[in-house]
């Protein structure tokens, strides 16, 4: 299921990947943590440049979890002894069973508002994968969108096309959605206006969200990517109680394109077993080069 380029080596984009990682540097040194023990989990693409950058930046290898879901592509990053979970990036996020938590996710999945998208916004609210103070970056394609992004279309009108704003909006609709305390804003065919200056207030105060966007050729066409990073740790700042509320929703109902409504489970029960195999074994790998034993 190879998806895009098949290099991201391009001036927009190194650019951009730069900025994205000096943001990232920013906000984590800012919230206390020291750069050398920070745990990230991002998508390396073919060149794991994204790798590259990090070590330049203080960022320790054997604290670098890189995720692909293609194989041809994984093997190709193991032949340049990248260290890869051949897996889906919100698998690896809902079943992560590391000691340690992440401090940094980097979600570069160059995609619209698809699956991909709505499935970290459930892991930003369900997993427990998270540490405290975490940073979340998503990269995001404009127009690539999948019924979600109709199904959601009616709360996103007052924003500009923006697929990282839409994304957040997104999760803050979800957050209010499950939490006992924002029933009243289930959303409804249009969003109200003081919902909507409620939701606005939240992105505001929480998270401290900055976004940027880029543009990419690919033949004719120009290509233009939305990115957002935040700090979602600190932002949510769960307690046990609010997980309990969470984890006893087995589903989130959300609406498709024809109002039917779609279940997007998120089943803390299956078997993940071989899943956390492949994390063990990535971390093996990592601690093994620390220590010099390979
Ligand atoms: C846009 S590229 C990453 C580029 C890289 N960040 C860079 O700047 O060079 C996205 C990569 O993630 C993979 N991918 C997309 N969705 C994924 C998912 N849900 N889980 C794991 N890998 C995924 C794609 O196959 C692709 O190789």
């Amino acid at each position: 299921m190879a998806s895009g380029l098949d290099s991201y080596k391009f001036g927009s984009k190194n650019n951009w990947r730069r900025r994205i990682w000096n943001e990232a540097v920013k906000r984590l040194r800012g919230s206390g943590k020291k750069i050398s023990e920070c745990v990230v989990v991002y998508l390396p693409g073919p060149d794991n440049i994204d790798g590259e950058i990090a070590t330049s930046k203080g960022f320790k290898p054997w604290n670098l979890y890189a995720v692909e879901i293609d194989k041809k592509r994984t093997n190709m990053l193991r032949s340049k002894k990248v260290n890869v979970i051949n897996e889906d990036l919100n698998t690896v996020l809902t079943v992560w069973n590391a000691p340690e938590k992440i401090d940094f996710v980097f979600a570069d999945f160059c995609g619209g508002i698809t699956h991909n998208a709505i499935g970290l916004i459930l892991n930003l609210l369900l997993s427990e994968c998270f540490n405290e103070k975490a940073v979340v970056a998503v990269n995001l394609l404009r127009g690539r969108d999948s019924h979600y992004l109709k199904a959601y279309g009616f709360m996103l009108k007052d924003i500009n096309k923006h697929r990282g704003l839409y994304f957040y909006r997104i999760l803050m609709l979800f957050y209010c959605r499950l939490s006992a305390s924002f029933q009243d804003l289930e959303p409804t065919k249009k969003l109200a206006s003081k919902q909507i200056t409620f939701l606005n207030k939240m992105t505001e105060l929480w998270a401290n969200p900055h976004s940027l966007e880029y543009k990419s050729k690919c033949g004719k066409a120009t290509l233009v990517m939305d990115s957002l990073i935040f700090n979602w740790g600190s932002a949510v700042n769960f307690t046990n109680t609010d997980r309990k509320i969470f984890k006893n929703i087995s589903h989130v109902k959300t609406p498709q394109k024809d109002n039917s409504v779609l279940n997007l489970t998120f089943d803390y029960n299956c078997d993940f077993s071989t899943i956390r195999r492949k994390i063990g074994a990535s971390r093996a790998i990592h601690t093994m080069r620390r220590n010099g034993t390979i």
